[in-house]
């Protein structure tokens, strides 16, 4: 069958969770590891069908039935293969590309990739270990690498000269300029990565596919990876994700550090679900991927100014990623510039401290709200809104959306406007009753898009809304109407009061008018008719 560029299943089956395309015809329940649900293929009343998120399989113990989401969706839709592909390119918000068979010749031409950067591995790690390796050997001893873990990560050296360009002379030089090894200059091919410290990265099964080379010398850029070849595209690639995986089933979470020997360290110190992004960006596809296992992050920042402002961009990245049972945290590292320094000064309970001090996305996002803008003017509580109002509209699980956007809506009301009698407004208001006290009470704790309308009125009241109220079953209409008339006999004890203040000041010689009287009568006017309005027509 002609099939599809692999690239392009692989990224439609990132972008895609078989619980969710599964989940729109099959009610799923989590059990253990899996989802469960009845058997959409045979008719059975105890669901035996089952879903691996992470695997990006469905299995039926009942009937058999077993395939992904490319399967699921042509045989739930009675579809042909391209028709399926091109309704999964829709939901992932793809563009389809040409139909393309994958020749023999792509398929040796790949594999003849594989090989040349395996055979570049095992010649950088030969290298760390010869003479022109012994300052390289030196700098990766000192961090903290034991031979073990040089071993396990397969680190090794590019030397000064030119090494894979002038030994790997068996090999088609286009199949080498693909791989991103060497480069073409005016004398000919010369190696890309010259004495650096080299870091192989993996595909997820552990093949090597790119590089990522530091520089032992001081001299900047202090990383270069391998720029993106058919194997290696830096957007989708997460560092120590072959190494981790397990790891992060087993501990249904994973940990996202900034650097790659952050996560190399981490990994060796007991917390074997890190993974760190290539280069700073995280990307969508990163999180994507890590969703697959499951949707349990715990992002570990950098406590610098670019370690704030990373975790921002990722918070906005993750939300279209969480649903309802997802634990999304944000851990800033203090006591050190980076897990790997403080792993290496305070040791691994203090980074243990620093990941379960981890604060959950819903308080971060609350926080970066709070930071950004001036929430005590008006103007910058409009402006923090519409940025909250944005970034959950990207919350796709619409019940969730609704949820978190109350949560929010509740926690602006109670710091943004609090009625709080320490912080109300000095405004003096005329006392209310006990009856009316409990009425708002109410309300307010059960209407809070009331309490948030009419925040100003309400905390001019000055009455501690915290104590219980009564039960009163309105609906928000009636609340509405309440409040509304209760404004308006506020305002007009006051104008009444007032009115009464001039009477007096005139008799005592004050400086009033009768016009000044008539004004405030037609005051009280206007107001006694908005009042019989409210409260005798409907
Ligand atoms: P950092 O500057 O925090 O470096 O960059 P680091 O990880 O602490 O590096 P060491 O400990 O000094 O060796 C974080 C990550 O950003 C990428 C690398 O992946 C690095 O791990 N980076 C950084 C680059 O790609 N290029 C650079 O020039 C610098
Ligand atoms: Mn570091």
């Amino acid at each position: 069958m002609a099939k599809y560029d692999n690239n392009f299943i692989d990224e439609l089956r990132a972008r895609l969770s078989i619980v969710d395309i599964v989940g729109r015809r099959v009610p799923l329940v989590k059990k253990g590891q899996n989802y469960w649900g009845c058997c959409p293929f045979h008719n059975e009343k105890t669901p035996s069908f089952s879903v691996a998120e992470d695997k990006g399989l469905y299995h039926c113990f009942g009937c058999g039935a077993h395939g992904d989401i490319i399967s699921f969706v042509m045989n739930t839709e009675h579809l042909e293969y391209p028709a399926a592909i091109r309704e999964l390119a829709d939901m992932a918000g793809l563009k389809l590309p040409e139909f393309q068979p994958k020749s023999a010749a792509r398929v040796e031409q790949e594999n003849s990739y594989f090989d040349i950067c395996e055979r570049a591995c095992a010649a950088f790690q030969k290298f760390l270990f010869s003479d022109s390796g012994a300052e390289a050997l030196e700098y990766v001893r000192r961090r903290g690498f034991t031979d073990e873990m040089i071993k396990k990560y397969r680190i090794g050296y590019a030397p000064k000269n030119n090494l894979i360009s002038s030994t790997f002379t068996d090999v088609k030089q286009n199949n080498l300029l693909a791989t991103g090894l060497v480069r073409r200059g005016e004398y000919g091919l010369y190696d890309f990565f010259r004495h650096k410290l080299m870091f192989p990265i993996f595909n997820p099964k552990g093949r090597v596919i790119a590089f990522s080379g530091r520089s032992l010398d001081g001299s900047e850029p202090k990383y270069i990876n391998t720029s993106d070849t058919e194997l290696f595209h830096k957007r989708m690639t997460i560092f120590g994700f072959n190494f981790a995986r397990d790891e992060i089933y087993r501990k249904n979470r994973s940990i996202v550090v900034e650097g790659q020997i952050d996560a190399i360290q981490m990994q060796c110190n007991g917390f074997g679900e890190t993974v760190a992004p290539l280069g700073t960006a995280l990307t969508e596809d990163h999180i994507a991927i890590l969703c697959k296992s499951n949707r349990n992050i715990i992002f570990c920042f950098d406590g610098d100014a670019a370690g704030q402002k990373a975790a921002a961009r990722a918070c906005s990245i993750v939300l279209p990623f969480i649903r309802d049972n997802s634990d999304v945290r944000f851990a800033f590292v203090t006591g050190g510039k980076d897990p790997d320094e403080v792993l290496k000064t305070a040791g691994a309970g203090a980074m243990q401290k620093i990941i379960d001090d981890a604060i959950p996305l819903i308080d971060f996002l609350w926080k970066i709200v709070n930071t950004n803008y001036l929430v005590k003017t008006p103007g910058g509580r409009v402006q923090a809104e519409k940025f909250l109002d944005a970034e959950i509209k990207k919350i796709t699980d619409k019940k969730l959306q609704y949820e978190i956007e109350q949560e929010y809506k509740k926690r602006e009301f109670q710091t943004w406007r609090s009625w709080k009698k320490t912080d109300a407004p000095k405004i003096k208001m005329p006392g209310i009753d006990a009856v009316t006290k409990n009425t708002l009470t109410y309300i307010v704790n059960n209407f809070e898009s009331l309490a948030t309308q009419y925040a100003d009125f309400l905390s001019g009241l000055n009455i501690p809304f915290d104590d219980d109220a009564p039960d009163l079953k309105w609906d928000s209409t009636s609340a509405e109407k309440f409040i509304v008339s209760l404004k308006l006999k506020k305002q007009l004890e006051i104008l009444d009061a007032r009115r009464r203040e001039m009477m007096q000041g005139m008799v005592n010689g004050e400086n009033y008018t009768n016009d000044d009287i008539a004004e405030i009568n037609k005051k009280i006017d206007e107001v006694n008719k908005k009042l019989e309005k409210l409260l005798y027509m409907e």
